[in-house]
């Protein structure tokens, strides 16, 4: 297995939040694949039942049980493919409910009569704190687990990534202890909500945000991470600016006022007619142009402010496919993620 220092060293569960649409599976797909080298076993675990992972990488819906879902990229070290593995799961309250029975009361067929009942839907819903509890106890229980065998294995993973509700609602996902505390004071459930809080607020968990350039998003990021830092104990981590569009212009062709009869010019020189009326449309879309890239270059600023890590992901406009991911994933790794 092949070491380097990154960023997140030390850090077992990988967060992933953002403003809604801002591309949080995709991100954290992308972190997924690029944590999965040298041999590394990966959990990628989509939260909100929308099965978004088993679309992006082209499969039928996730069953609620952990299986292989994509080959990380090959390291050429010794000239061995040395890949590692990602393994997705969807997780939903009711299958976190089932398995912390069985867990923790061995009462997994109890559990099932429960949800026939439709009781598991009805706690669920009274209480939301409770379905946080047990979503993010998938999430602990899966980055602390294991392997099977003789005590002191190493883990089953090297790293859990949670495709994570988005940043309207990750303070309160998180922040478990909080939300329990007004349900139970003690028992069982109070103590799994301890355990739980605990691999939460500690550095072996970060917490990434992932923004477009765009002014809503980016205040999100930027409302996210202060709510985050409040928490006691609670590990922001990057921020992954998504979508970016590369500037085709230096920034001095940018400033420069265009020149337009010497664009008509030119236009004419090619061979081209009424070139007057495409030169002045020519300009109008140069300074469109300008106007965005500056726009995106001050919110990059405002990210930047908020003293992170900053990575940067390119709009990959044929769409996002399994080569789309991959190619996400060697940004992440080359900038310093993974
Ligand atoms: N770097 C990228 N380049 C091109 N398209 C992208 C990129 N990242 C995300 N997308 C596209 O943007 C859309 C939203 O992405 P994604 O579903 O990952 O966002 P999300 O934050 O998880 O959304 P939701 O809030 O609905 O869960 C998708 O169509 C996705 O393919
Ligand atoms: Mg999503």
């Amino acid at each position: 297995m092949t070491t380097r220092d990154t960023d997140w060293d030390g850090v077992r569960l990988h967060v992933v939040t953002g403003k809604g649409g801002t591309g949080k599976t995709t991100v954290a797909a992308g972190l997924a694949l690029a944590l999965a080298h040298g041999g590394r076993k990966v959990l990628l675990m989509e939260t909100e039942g929308r099965q978004g992972i088993a679309r992006l990488f082209d499969r039928p819906p996730l069953p609620y049980k952990e299986r292989k879902i994509a080959i990380g990229p090959g390291e050429a070290d010794d000239g061995r493919d040395h890949g590692g593995d990602v393994y997705a799961l969807a997780v939903d309250p009711e299958g976190a409910l089932l398995d912390y029975l069985q867990m923790f009361y061995n009462m997994r067929s109890a559990g099932i009569a429960l949800t026939r009942l439709g009781l598991v839907d009805f706690a669920t819903t009274i209480a939301p704190g409770l379905s946080d509890v047990l979503v993010t106890g998938k999430a602990t229980e899966a980055a602390r687990r294991r392997r099977p065998g003789p005590p002191g294995g190493g883990y089953q993973y090297d790293a859990v990534v949670m495709d994570a509700p988005p940043t309207g609602r990750i303070g309160r996902f998180l922040n478990v202890t909080a939300e329990v505390s007004g349900l139970a004071k003690v028992g069982p459930v109070r103590t799994h909500a301890d355990t739980v809080a605990n691999v939460i607020k500690s550095p072996q968990t970060a917490v990434h945000f992932v923004s477009t350039l765009e002014e809503m998003p980016v205040q999100e990021t930027l409302d996210g991470i202060a709510e985050l830092r409040a928490i006691p104990g609670m590990q922001v981590g990057s921020i992954v600016i998504n979508m970016a569009r590369p500037a085709v212009l230096s920034p001095e062709e940018l400033k420069a006022a265009p020149d337009v009869p010497a664009m008509a010019a030119a236009l004419a020189d090619a061979g081209l007619r009424d070139t007057g009326e495409l030169a002045a449309a020519l300009a109008d879309e140069l300074a469109e142009h300008a106007r965005h890239v500056e726009l995106q270059d001050r919110e990059r600023a405002e990210l930047e402010a908020a003293g992170q890590p900053v990575y940067e992901l390119p709009m990959i406009t044929e769409g996002v496919d399994l080569s789309g991911l991959h190619r996400l994933a060697a940004e992440l790794r080359d900038q310093g993620a993974a």
